[in-house]
């Protein structure tokens, strides 16, 4: 027990305790000067006051739940150093940090034994393990349209990529929109289950130190110019000139590298649909510094079933109509 909640039991609970058991026993004592049941003489609008006792049974069980507490704090720890008469101990006692915790969980393992963790990971695959199996010998695009197996994608994707992309998986600043069918990647089963076993990395390079304050002004006009946006044409202009350094990735029109066949996962810069906003601000801020939006592979931690799964999922998300699909 750590002294920050050894204090707060000594600060807070004893006195609570101890104010309880004086007020019980303050109202147990007759001060009206009127035997039980009388009629203390008191009559406010008509009505009488009697001298009530409290109810026997409530007084036992304020009594009982006095002597429960006091028996509670001298059998588990909490007073100070002292441990309890039961001997009771928390599982993480004795180990100080996560750290050490982390090493003794390996210990264990290395001892070929099995922690709790380990135990409820396998009874879990135990249970649902068959279950994903079986959907992982179905193809994706007939998974994509079966609910119990949407079901089960969409507790994964709660668990383990709401986080990032939402729970209606519609994005937010620097995570995509999975529901848009709008791709950095590519939307096939495929390139989807791709990116989720091993994770993307983009690579946007910062331009200041190339285009200077003046260059990158005139850059984030031209880019804005491509989505159809009100811009000073003098700067798209200037900025058009130099889109040939930006070509290579989000190719020559902007369309980006997925209409290109290129594997960048650089955006298309002509749809208006923008992973970190729209305005002249956050477009020149991408120029100034670069962008590096991370997607984490997730082959070891859930494994290529579940991954299965994830994708019909995501497929799904894009494209919810069985008749879109070609
Ligand atoms: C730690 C945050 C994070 C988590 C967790 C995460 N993602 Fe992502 N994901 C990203 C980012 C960031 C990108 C965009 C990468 C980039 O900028 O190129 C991305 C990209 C993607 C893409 C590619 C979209 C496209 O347009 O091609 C898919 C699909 C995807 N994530 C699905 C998932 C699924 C399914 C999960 C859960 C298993 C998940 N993500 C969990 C951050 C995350
Ligand atoms: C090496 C490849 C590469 C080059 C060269 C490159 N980009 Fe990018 N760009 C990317 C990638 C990848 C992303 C996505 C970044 C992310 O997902 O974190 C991106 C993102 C962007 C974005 C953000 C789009 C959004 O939706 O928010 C803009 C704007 C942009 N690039 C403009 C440019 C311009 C202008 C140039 C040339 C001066 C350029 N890029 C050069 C790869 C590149």
């Amino acid at each position: 027990m750590s002294s920050f909640w050894s204090a707060w039991i000594i600060v807070l609970t004893l006195p609570v305790l101890i104010g309880c058991a004086l007020l019980l026993r303050w109202n147990l004592k007759n001060y009206v000067g009127v035997a039980e049941d009388q009629n203390t003489g008191h009559v406010i609008d008509g009505i009488e006051e009697i001298n009530n006792p409290l109810p026997r049974w409530w007084t036992y069980m304020f009594v009982l739940t006095l002597v429960w507490s006091v028996f509670y704090l001298a059998a588990y720890p909490g007073l100070g150093n002292w441990q309890g008469f039961l001997g009771w101990t928390s599982s993480n006692q004795g180990i100080k940090s996560l750290e050490e915790s982390r090493l003794a969980v390996e210990e264990n393992r290395a001892d070929g034994k099995m922690v709790e963790l380990d135990r409820e990971m396998l009874r879990a695959e135990e249970v649902y393990g068959p279950v994903f199996q079986q959907f992982a010998k179905r193809d994706v695009l007939d998974l994509a349209y079966d609910d119990a197996a949407i079901k089960i994608g969409q507790r994964l994707f709660l668990q383990n990529c709401a986080l990032c992309h939402g729970s209606d998986a519609r994005g937010q600043h620097g995570f995509p929109n999975l529901t848009d069918n709008d791709w950095l990647y590519g939307g096939s089963p495929d390139k989807i289950k791709e990116t989720l076993l091993y994770g993307r990395k983009a690579a946007m390079p910062g331009w200041f130190d190339a285009m200077g304050e003046q260059g990158i002004k005139e850059m984030t006009a031209y880019v804005l110019s491509l989505s159809g946006r009100t811009v000073n044409d003098r700067d798209a202009a200037a900025g058009k000139v130099k889109f040939a350094l930006c070509a290579a990735c989000h190719g020559a029109d902007g369309k980006g590298s997925l209409a290109h066949n290129l594997p960048f996962g650089a955006p298309n810069l002509t749809d208006n649909i923008w992973l970190y906003g729209s305005s002249a601000g956050a477009v020149t801020e991408t120029l100034t510094k670069g962008r590096n939006g991370q997607m984490p592979a997730f082959k070891q931690t859930l494994g290529e079933d579940k991954v299965h799964i994830l994708t019909a999922y995501v497929y799904r998300l894009a494209n919810p109509d069985k008749a879109e699909q070609q």
